[in-house]
């Protein structure tokens, strides 16, 4: 392929992924942006490989490194079940950061690219390999932390060492200092000490930083390690001087920051001290040891699917928040049967769906889209939550934190101050849920103990299963 027809095939691909994040925005156009982003990564994929940098004797290699990968890929997306993909992102995340890395340090040492630069522009060039080694040593190391979080591997709970500020300050002033005698060194002898110890510092710094956040803040984490992907895989694209990959890695860099930001604001926390590492964690209590084990705070009502059906079917309106338990039990197709089965009676049925439901931004959504629930009556938490005291019943599926009145009542909870669905502004909420544990955030919640509230205990497939039995009977 010539450089021109692999330049334009770029342009081409950057235009479709731009179009592809633009449809992701949206439910009902994220299907036609997902196609872009597919048929963008082809073309992308296609045009490095057939183009001009990679010489024939390159091309085994190549390939068989896209038959490895794209094998365990296709592994993985067939035995990854739809709950694990948040820790399945995490490893991918870290993958980037991993191959920021390795290309750094491949640059670094390849006597080609050395030989053939000199004054600023080999300065320029070994502060590209200097800093695109440090944003990918930070999201190896969060990422793979990450990773243990979001699938129980590591506790939720926030590791906040003493003077955990200052160690990151320190961490930063060394690695600034590596970075001045890394311009400095003459040969790679002389550099590569620095860049080791740079890489060992920024490795800790990203083990630091996603062990002090705490279970709550780590939506803000996943997005944020989405972004820093972005950045290395940028920060590679400087190295290999690939435009594609520059401007790609800006586009999920920029957009993971978007992203990172807004679920800040939605979480009514400051992103600065989210990404410093827990600076927010000071202002609450660490969540009561055991979490799941911790004592009850009152007497709870619980309720049968058959009078579960009963409330349902006497109801005007109802208002169904899901919740990660949904997804563990599959429950959002049985969601669906019910939601029609009441909307053909006349019931007026609506979703309430809070930004860090589940366990990736728009998990809710993405199940609700699959069991084809309507869009138009999936709702967002702001336009949902003036409409709980004029409704008959809500039914929490799975949700736990997302509901917890403790967020607005009790200051020195953990989640304090996180806005939530006020379900218990409802005629009766119903919670479906296998036992009294608490959520992600390790929190005993309030809500199953309100007069108002009734508890529907067990797998949210299996009680929805009764529930839709005893309406049609
Ligand atoms: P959680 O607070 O985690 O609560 C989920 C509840 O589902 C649990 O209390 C669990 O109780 C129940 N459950 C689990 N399996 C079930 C099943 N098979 N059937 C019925 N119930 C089941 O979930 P949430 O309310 O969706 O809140 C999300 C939490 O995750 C927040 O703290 C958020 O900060 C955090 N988080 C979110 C993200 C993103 S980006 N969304 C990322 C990381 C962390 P039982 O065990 O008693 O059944």
């Amino acid at each position: 392929m010539s450089g021109s027809l692999a330049t334009v095939s770029y342009i081409g691909a950057t235009i479709l992924f731009i179009l592809c994040l633009g449809g992701l925005s949206n439910q009902e156009t994220a299907r036609r942006g997902n196609l872009f982003g597919m048929i963008g990564m082809s073309i992308a994929v296609l045009a490095t490989v057939f183009g001009p940098n990679v010489t024939g004797a390159g091309l085994p290699w190549i390939v068989t490194a896209m038959v490895i990968g794209g094998s365990v890929g296709v592994y993985a997306a067939r035995v990854v079940q739809m709950t694990q993909m948040p820790e399945l992102v995490a490893l991918m995340h870290s993958m980037v950061g991993l191959a920021a890395m390795l290309v750094g340090y491949a640059n670094y040492i390849d006597p080609i690219a050395a030989a053939n630069l000199s004054g600023a522009e080999k300065a320029i060039h070994e502060m590209e390999m200097y800093i695109g080694v440090l944003i990918g040593a930070v999201t190896l190391s969060g990422s793979i932390i990450a990773f243990g979080k979001l699938s129980g591997k590591i506790g939720g709970k926030p590791l906040l060492l003493p003077a955990r500020h200052w160690m990151n300050l320190l961490g930063l002033i060394v690695i600034i200092y590596f970075g001045r005698e890394f311009l400095q060194a003459t040969t790679i002898a002389e550099g590569m000490p620095a860049m080791i110890v740079m890489t060992i510092i920024a490795l800790l710094f990203g083990v630091h930083m996603v062990m002090a956040i705490g279970g709550a803040d780590m939506p803000v984490v996943v997005s944020m390690l989405n972004s820093y992907s972005g950045w290395a895989a940028a920060a590679t694209g400087f190295m290999l001087s690939n435009d594609l990959l520059i401007v790609t890695g800006a586009l999920v860099g920029s957009s993971g920051a978007i992203l990172s930001y807004i679920m800040c604001s939605a979480m009514n926390r400051n992103f600065i001290s989210v990404i410093a590492g827990g600076f927010g964690s000071d202002g609450g209590t660490p969540a009561p040891a055991g979490g799941a084990n911790a004592e009850p705070v009152g007497e709870v009502s619980p309720i049968l699917a058959a009078e579960t059906a009963e409330l349902l079917r006497e109801a005007k309106n109802v208002i169904i928040v899901p919740g990660y338990g949904m997804a563990v039990a599959q429950a959002q197709h049985t969601v669906n049967e019910i939601t029609q089965f009441l909307r053909e009676k006349g019931v007026n049925v609506r979703f309430g769906i809070h930004p860090v439901a589940g366990r990736m931004p728009g998990h809710m959504n993405v199940l609700l889209a699959e069991a084809r629930v309507p869009y138009d009556i999936v709702f967002e938490m702001e336009e949902l939550n003036d409409d709980f005291p004029s409704t008959d019943v809500t039914m929490v599926i799975g949700a736990n934190d997302i509901v917890n009145p403790a967020a607005q009542d009790d200051p020195t909870s953990p989640i304090a101050g996180m806005p939530v669905l006020e379900v218990w502004k409802a005629k009766t909420s119903i919670v479906m849920k296998r036992s009294m544990a608490s959520g992600y955030a390790g929190v005993d919640n309030p809500l199953f103990y309100k007069e108002n509230n009734r508890m529907l205990f067990g797998d949210a497939k299996k009680m929805l299963d009764e529930v839709l039995i005893a309406l049609k009977s």
